[in-house]
């Protein structure tokens, strides 16, 4: 999450950011009902009452579609009941003004709907649209910056995930960065839950109470508490965020403890969780996985008298860009030139050499190498 330009070019096909002025609502987020038309006011969306605008002043290209009213459509929230979609053109470019140094989680929703009435589900990724890109909303919201932190690139969700057997979705208010946290469980497993209040650390991840105040234990005390994930190939990268707080009143002579193992690697000797307080353990750098499986163990240490246990956890790939942003003095000499001459051409949106193989039509850009800026060499 560490520059927004970078992660909404992975993120859609082929839509980058520049810096445009917008309202924004609530805590700085930003919710676009791609499609939804430039007439139609700002309305709260029923179940997270968050404040969705239309998209139609931040792009300048593609058609509004309306997914079809079906009973496999019946449940599709009202922002995802509208959509646009792109016909034309290779690159379509989203226009945010984001805060500079502020971290983002990013997320964009694609519903297709049978919109076209074609019945087959349009397939296109990162650069290379290979048919109608489409997207239904997108939304920004801000985290504190300490938090979340990669050596480099960016991180990818995977999932967020708190430990309980209810089948309640988690988000926006309950959480107030807006995470999506899927309850998780496992058979062997057994849940525990407080009813009173486990306090925030404020070390800024501030997971939400429904999330915190439930727990796993093994239910065999002698066992370990694992957790395995896949990777999509054993060369990427992973980060585990744990979330821990004690959710049982221990006596005198009870104590939790265990260690933290990652792929078979203790990452965290001796811990024990504070009594009604979160806590997060994470991995500052980001490590492999081999076969692309992942697992992640808690073992109860000789000296502890009760099972491990865990609370929530997040998983992340990390991911990074293959470029970095035009050099600042050439996007703002190009952009005069184009006001100057009045030229509007639908491929001059966002950054002009990025990604290299969609550069602006009429240029050619210098693309050293990812720690470099490209440069405009000729128009
Ligand atoms: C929804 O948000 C609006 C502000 O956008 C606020 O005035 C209203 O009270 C909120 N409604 C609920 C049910 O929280
Ligand atoms: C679906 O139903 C809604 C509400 O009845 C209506 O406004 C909308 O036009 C319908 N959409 C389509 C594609 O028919
Ligand atoms: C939990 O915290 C809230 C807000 O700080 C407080 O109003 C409430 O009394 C607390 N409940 C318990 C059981 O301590
Ligand atoms: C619990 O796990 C231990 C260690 O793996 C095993 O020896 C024991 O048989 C298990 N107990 C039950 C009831 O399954
Ligand atoms: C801890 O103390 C209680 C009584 O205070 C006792 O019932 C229990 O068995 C003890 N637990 C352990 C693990 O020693
Ligand atoms: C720029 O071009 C657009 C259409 O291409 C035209 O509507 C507009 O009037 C032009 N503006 C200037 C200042 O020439």
């Amino acid at each position: 999450m560490k520059t927004l330009n970078k992660l909404m070019l992975v993120a859609c096909a082929a839509f980058s950011i520049i810096h445009l002025v917008m309202s924004q609502n609530q805590q700085g987020f930003i919710s676009l009902d791609c499609g939804l038309p430039s007439n139609e006011p700002p309305y709260n969306e029923q179940f997270t009452n968050l404040t969705y605008i239309s998209d139609a002043n931040f792009i300048q290209g593609g058609k509004t579609g309306y997914i079809q009213n079906n009973s496999e459509t019946v449940s599709v929230s009202k922002p995802n009941r509208v959509l646009r979609y792109f016909p034309v053109g290779i690159r379509n470019c989203y226009s945010l003004s984001v805060t500079q140094d502020t971290k983002y989680l990013i997320r964009t929703v694609f519903v297709y709907g049978n919109y076209d009435g074609l019945n087959s589900p349009p397939r296109f990724d990162l650069y290379l649209g290979t048919s109608t890109p489409l997207i239904s909303v997108i939304e920004l919201r801000p985290l504190p910056y300490h938090t979340y932190t990669t050596r480099t690139g960016s991180l990818r969700t995977l999932a967020h995930l708190y430990f309980s057997y209810s089948d309640k979705i988690i988000s926006y208010p309950k959480d107030v960065y807006d995470r999506i946290w899927q309850p998780y469980f496992e058979l062997e497993w057994t849940q525990i839950t407080t009813t009173l209040n486990v306090t925030d650390s404020s070390n800024g991840y501030a997971p939400p109470r429904d999330a915190i105040t439930t727990a796993a234990i093994p239910t065999n005390a002698s066992e370990p508490l694992t957790i395995i994930w896949s990777l999509e190939t054993s060369d990427d990268e992973t980060y585990g965020y744990l979330y821990f707080g004690e959710i049982q009143q221990l006596r005198a002579n009870e104590t939790r403890e265990f260690n933290i193992v990652a792929n078979g690697r203790v990452v965290y000797d001796s811990y024990s969780p504070m009594n009604f307080e979160a806590d997060t353990v994470f991995n500052h750098a980001s490590f492999k996985c081999e076969g692309a499986v992942c697992r992640l163990q808690l073992l109860r240490t000789p000296k502890s008298t009760l099972p491990p246990q865990m609370n929530a956890m997040e998983i992340f790939s990390a991911i990074y860009f293959p470029q970095s942003e035009t050099s600042k003095d050439d996007v703002i000499a190009i952009k005069n030139i184009q006001s100057t001459y009045n030229l509007s051409r639908t491929s001059w949106q966002g950054d002009p050499c990025v990604p290299k193989q969609f550069s602006w039509i009429g240029l050619s850009c210098n693309v050293m190498d990812t720690s470099t800026a490209p440069r405009i060499i000729t128009l």
